[in-house]
């Protein structure tokens, strides 16, 4: 298996596996890095210099009498600064004379099967048959710091990977101010740039806009990935749309501050870049150290958004998330957060775990509150010790109660995060992030321990391991409430101060490892004030993440939509909450709430003891039906189909990977009068295949006869090109119309495909 090719004469690297090629050289003279071809596989040469470009430009040149030798007019892999290129550096040092000028020259490359770990970091993995890598070496001509670039590409993906290594071989340290995990330039800037931005409760909101000259970023400086922006952004041609044009995405396997930048040039040359955000960070690299970067992921589609989405869906599946946790069925849950809050006692709990049971529910999260003696969210992070008031008989009992009962048991923590007049607080103030005589601001009446310093780790593992080991836990919710606005650490000394923030996050890595390693069964929600680190990088200990605390049905399609963009619906936490929704007011059905949450990992989170009797009828129906359907659901291959960003209506579908079921979720928000004729043109179905359209599963249609079916039965070509038809034929029945109930706003549809045999 050849996926690295290297043109030895002219030491050209062609990166291909008939997808995607990426093509980039040494410079002759310069001996660094240029940039020849990022797109859609070509075959490979024995040259590539027909891609050279140099026009002679007024310019810095860096070889007397040269005039093509400036660097500003080269498209480069890994720029650097102090090398006449005006533009942003990916790459910045500061040497011991408090230059910051470097020249890293190339040295040698290896390739190697398969791909290397980062130390300390989440990584994709791969087989070593399935991924080969390219390491380049390169080496500062001025001091003895080396760099190293690592790019893998995947045998069955669309898919190459990056990072960048810096070793200090020489004697005295050096500064990195900056060391971003990707940098590109490409040849044009005719893009658009698209992202994910929101806030609580609102996140993962699609935003796509014109490249311009100049820059544009998407950053986060709040010591997590942030609900502010994802680290995520995609350029896609003009045309690009949801099922068709090329659309490169990048991704961050990071869940602290990064920055996304996208630099126009003068000559409409598009550099861009990803990577830890420089603001606020400046690594001390001592002598004999090494610096990794985290891992970034390109994606190339020509086949639209979906085609990208799918790519990211299926590749941080198979190969990010933790194995055991990539296809399994995940459990479908009742949390008791938005049924009770802090007000709950173990008769309050009993009621829930039974109606649970009669619903058929899988498990049981006991949320935030049954601890210390937290009673609002003022008291009692760092205690970890159940609340005896609260829990008298203890969490064992309770979770034998509910293992008995034939559920699973989950447990809520924030293990980050302090309160005040703990034990916790008081005897280690030196395990507080901030400095001491300066005001340290609250967020959420909360402190954030600094989990740079490995015993405040070590303690906070301490803590959740004797409840661990007291307790049979299935699954752990992992929150974390505020960001960080003092990084100061009173651990490190003054030169380090500009490590806080990422050793802050290295901290969050080693506590997820230490626990994955004591108890590798548990299943982990993240989660952080809703999807304040929905992240690739905590994807990798914790297979799904609560995506928003905004639980509306008419929320949750633009949040679940632009979730959509990168992360696999396995990943995307989603619940049936109450009505009137705690977030926003509205009142929606029990089937839209449903038919929004079924597309995700799915739950419930109301108190589910006031429910009346039809009411909990209709949900143990939905349990019955995720249950049939989530196989699909989690593994299919997902298709966005009308956005609920530019419409009154939502549509998208999950079709099987053998294309003989699917299931089609439509929505339309506000209810509109004497209505358009609407049609929705499906994906992904097989062309020659005949599907049973329901609105019902097909397995609970099984006793419908052949007729029946053959009736309603349509191709897949038919489905994709003319589209499901939403008005009906009123032809001799026009009184029927006038007498029909209108169906209101928040109307929502499930219609599920099933391939049926020809008779
Ligand atoms: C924020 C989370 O997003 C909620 O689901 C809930 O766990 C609360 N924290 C508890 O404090």
């Amino acid at each position: 298996m050849a996926l690295i090719y290297v043109n030895q004469e002219t030491l050209e690297f062609h990166l291909t596996n008939g997808q995607v090629s990426y093509i980039f050289r040494v410079m002759e003279k310069v001996q660094t890095l240029e940039q020849l071809y990022y797109g859609k596989a070509i075959r490979h040469r024995e040259d590539f210099s027909y891609l050279i470009e140099r026009e002679v430009r007024p310019s810095n040149n860096q070889f007397d009498g040269d005039h093509t030798s400036s660097l500003e007019h080269v498209k480069q892999e890994l720029p650097v600064y102090g090398t006449t290129d005006f533009r942003y550096p990916a790459l910045e040092i500061t040497y011991p004379d408090g230059d910051t000028i470097s020249r890293f020259r190339y040295q040698s490359y290896v390739v190697q099967n398969g791909k290397q770990k980062i130390a300390g970091q989440p990584t994709t993995f791969s087989k070593e048959a399935d991924a080969q890598t390219l390491v380049i070496y390169l080496k500062d001509e001025y001091s003895d710091v080396e760099l190293q670039l690592s790019y893998t590409i995947f045998k069955e993906y669309p898919v190459i990977t990056r990072h960048a290594t810096l070793t200090n071989s020489g004697q005295e340290e050096v500064t990195v101010n900056r060391l971003m995990s990707l940098s590109i330039d490409l040849p044009t800037k005719d893009y658009e740039l698209l992202h994910l931005t929101g806030a609580w409760a609102r996140e993962t909101q699609v935003q796509r806009e014109a490249l311009h000259y100049g820059v544009q970023s998407i950053s986060s400086t709040r010591g997590a990935s942030s609900h502010v922006h994802n680290p995520f952004f995609a350029l896609c041609e003009p045309t690009a749309n949801e099922v068709a044009g090329e659309v490169f995405g990048f991704s961050l396997v990071y869940s602290g501050n990064f920055l996304g930048q996208i630099e126009v040039d003068t000559y409409e040359v598009t550099r861009l870049m990803l990577g830890i955000n420089p603001f606020q960070f400046a690594w001390q690299l001592k002598a004999g150290d090494s610096f990794s970067t985290p891992e970034a992921v390109m994606v190339y589609s020509d086949t639209g958004l979906n085609g990208m989405s799918q790519t990211f869906h299926s590749f941080y599946q198979n190969q990010l998330v933790r194995p055991q946790w990539a296809h399994k069925e995940r459990p479908i849950l009742l949390n008791n957060w938005e049924a009770t809050y802090f007000d709950f006692d173990e008769a309050k709990l009993d009621a829930l775990i039974e109606t649970a049971k009669e619903l058929e529910i899988e498990l049981f999260v006991l949320d935030d509150g049954w601890f210390g003696a937290r009673n609002s969210d003022n008291s009692s992070l760092g205690n970890w010790t159940v609340d005896p008031k609260k829990l008298p008989n203890g969490l064992s009992a309770l979770s034998n109660k509910i293992h008995k009962a034939g559920l699973k048991f989950g447990l809520w923590f924030e293990p980050e995060m302090v309160s005040a007049e703990t034990a916790l607080y008081e005897e280690h103030p030196e395990w507080l992030l901030g400095h001491p005589k300066k005001n340290r601001s609250h967020g959420r009446n909360q402190f954030v321990l600094d989990f740079g310093q490995p015993e405040a780790v070590e303690e906070i593992f301490r803590q959740m391991k004797a409840i661990l080991d007291e307790t049979p836990i299935d699954y752990l919710k992992w929150d974390m409430n505020r960001y960080i606005s003092e990084a100061f650490s009173t651990h490190l000394a003054k030169e380090q101060q500009g490590e806080v923030f990422h050793r802050y996050i290295l901290g969050v890595y080693t506590l997820y490892e230490k626990l994955l390693a004591a108890y590798p069964e548990l299943l982990i929600e993240s989660c952080a004030g809703g999807g304040g680190r929905f992240d690739p990088a905590l994807l990798y200990y914790a297979p799904q993440t609560w995506a928003s605390d905004d639980t509306d049905a008419v929320e949750r399609l633009k949040i679940q939509y632009g979730a959509s963009m990168i992360y696999p619906l396995s990943s995307i936490g989603s619940h049936v909450s109450e009505v009137p929704n705690h977030q926003v007011g509205r009142i929606t059905s029990l089937k839209m709430r449903n038919d929004v949450a079924t597309f995700g990992t799915f739950g419930y989170e109301l108190d589910v003891t006031k429910l009346s009797v039809e009411q909990k009828a209709e949900i143990k129906q939905q349990v019955r039906v995720f249950k049939e359907s989530r196989g699909l659901i989690h593994s299919g291959d997902f298709y966005r189909l009308v956005s609920p960003f530019h419409s009154n209506e939502a549509a998208w579908m999950v079709v099987s990977k053998d294309k003989r079921q699917a299931i089609v979720g439509y929505y339309q928000v506000l209810a509109e009068p004497n209505p358009i004729y609407k049609r929705l043109k499906l994906q992904g179905l097989a062309d020659d295949f005949q599907y049973q359209v329901s609105q019902q599963p097909a397995e609970t249609e099984q006793d419908q006869n052949q007729v029946q079916n053959q009736k309603q039965a349509r191709y897949g070509d038919d489905l994709m090109n003319v589209g499901l038809i939403f008005g009906e034929n009123y032809i001799d029945r026009a009184q029927e119309y006038w007498a029909k109930e209108k169906q209101g706003d928040f109307h929502s549809q499930l219609i599920y495909l099933k391939a049926i045999d020809e008779v």
